[in-house]
């Protein structure tokens, strides 16, 4: 991404909050040419960042994150009220975890406004508190603005102004996206808040969407609620197709050929993980049925998602039989490939499904195998920690398996040799993601099952 030689002036901006979105935004601005303040509470956060380090991987945020904390482009401060001091457009970008019982927990947004809302009573010129972490529409009206007003002891649209402006980045491709928007949604209520986000964004070729506060945080929710439900309608037909002795893959790529209905979020997997979409479904679910609105759709999509994990391991078992006492090589622990991250991860329910029929995982992964290992220990699956297996490479966990299964599809997957495949016991793979491919795997007399793919195809039939 090259820096634009001479941006159209924009505001100052802070970002609050530097994780995946916070840095990803941040940097985004940073390229094309805004100056932007970064804070986090995490002070060990602050100062990896300020020395020029990414605190995850992610795909080019290192070295774009490198040029700008040396170029000065992004400044990280170790309070809130110099952030304040710093910008007149101030991002939210903190975490909006699942609370127990499915609902958004603000925790971090509320503390973030409190002190957000002191600085304000310093700074004698107008600031917009914009919320870029997801939250259920009403929240920026709401608990945003009541707590601003209270602790800034001024009144929200006349002294300062708050807004919405989600965000549609995806792990592994974040930099990109970031940079390069399908759209930018602003949900405002007052003028000023709406001209300092148009003259921040007027720099990035995206169209600008523009709608309440509400109505821009309930995009958000319609837009992952959408990608989940075609990720578990993908899946319900893979289960379809694999009884119909068709493989979904051509059939869906034939579906969206329709340009109303788009190829995109159509491929058949091992369920959808990641920190947002189930967090999601499980927040709009709550927050509906405490409107007394009943929603079907969102609990279908869980239910399948669940569903799948589980099948995964059903095709195991129908082609190597019990499992019980079988090694078994779990290749791709991240949720998705290109990424760290095993929030929500297939892996999980699939490596407890293993487990629970008496297998005997060995895992591995290019960079999730720590933060898995730590995501069980965190869910109090410690009895099976020290019993776990990670492999140093993929290689080393064929060699001692009998078979594997392929979670997410890392390329490094493809390079892998046949005759390194032909070390599993029982020459068995099952692939949740059409990652390796059966061609060559099968010459080489390996049985290659494939989900939403039958063990053997119907010859199409001469009417
Ligand atoms: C998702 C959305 O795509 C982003 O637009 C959104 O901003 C983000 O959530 C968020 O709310 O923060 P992300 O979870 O990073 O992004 O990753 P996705 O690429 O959407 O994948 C989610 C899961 O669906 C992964 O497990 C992926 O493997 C799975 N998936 C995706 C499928 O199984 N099949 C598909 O066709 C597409």
């Amino acid at each position: 991404m090259t820096r634009a030689k001479n941006p159209p002036p924009g505001p100052s901006i802070a970002i609050v909050g530097l994780g995946h979105v916070g840095l990803a935004t941040a940097l985004a601005f940073c390229s094309h040419g805004r100056h932007v303040t970064g804070y986090d509470a995490d002070p060990q956060r602050r100062s990896t960042v300020a020395g020029g380090t990414s605190p995850f991987y992610e795909p080019g945020l290192s070295s774009l994150l490198r040029r700008h904390t040396r170029a000065g482009g992004l400044k990280v401060v170790d309070s809130i009220s110099d952030a304040v001091a710093c910008s007149r457009l101030l991002f939210l970008a903190v975490p909006t975890p699942s609370g127990p019982m499915g609902e958004v927990d603000l925790t971090a947004v509320r503390s973030a406004a409190e002190e957000i809302g002191v600085a304000l009573r310093n700074v004698g010129r107008w600031t917009s508190v914009v919320m870029k972490s997801t939250t259920v529409p009403g929240t920026v009206d709401g608990s945003l603005t009541r707590i601003l007003a209270h602790r800034s002891l001024r009144q929200p649209d006349l002294d300062f102004g708050v807004g919405s402006n989600p965000e549609f980045l995806s792990e592994g491709t974040m930099v990109h996206d970031a940079l390069h928007p399908y759209r930018i949604v602003i949900g405002v209520r007052d003028p000023r808040t709406r001209s300092l986000l148009r003259a921040a964004y007027a720099v990035f070729r995206s169209p600008i969407v523009e709608m309440t506060p509400a109505g821009a945080e309930l995009v958000k929710y319609a837009a992952n609620a959408m990608l989940a439900t075609r990720v578990s309608f993908a899946n319900e037909f893979s289960r379809v197709a694999e009884v119909a002795g068709v493989d979904i893959y051509p059939v869906l790529a034939a579906v969206g050929l329709d340009p109303r209905i788009g190829p995109g979020f159509l491929r058949a997997g091992p369920g959808f993980g990641g920190s947002c979409f189930t967090k999601d479904l499980r927040a709009l679910l709550r927050w509906a049925a405490e409107r007394s609105v009943e929603l079907q759709i969102p609990s279908a999509v869980l239910a399948v998602n669940e569903r799948q994990a589980t099948h995964v391991v059903d095709v195991a078992e129908r082609e190597a039989g019990s499992l019980r006492g079988k090694k078994v090589a779990l290749l791709g622990l991240a949720f998705k490939a290109g990424c760290d991250d095993t929030a929500e991860s297939r892996a999980y329910p699939i490596y407890s499904e293993l487990r629970r029929r008496g297998a005997h995982p060995i895992l591995y992964d290019p960079r999730a195998g720590p933060n898995f290992v730590n995501g069980l220990a965190a869910s109090g699956s410690t009895a099976h920690v020290g019993l776990t297996r990670v492999a140093r490479s993929a290689q080393e966990a064929l060699a001692k398996s009998d078979l594997a299964i392929i979670q997410a599809d890392w390329p490094e997957f493809r390079k892998i040799p046949a005759r390194d495949w032909a070390r599993l016991g029982l020459r068995l793979i099952v692939d949740a993601r059409r990652s390796v491919g059966s061609d060559r795997l099968e010459r080489h007399g390996l049985r290659y099952r494939a989900i939403g793919r039958p063990a053997q195809q119907r010859r199409p039939e001469v009417a």
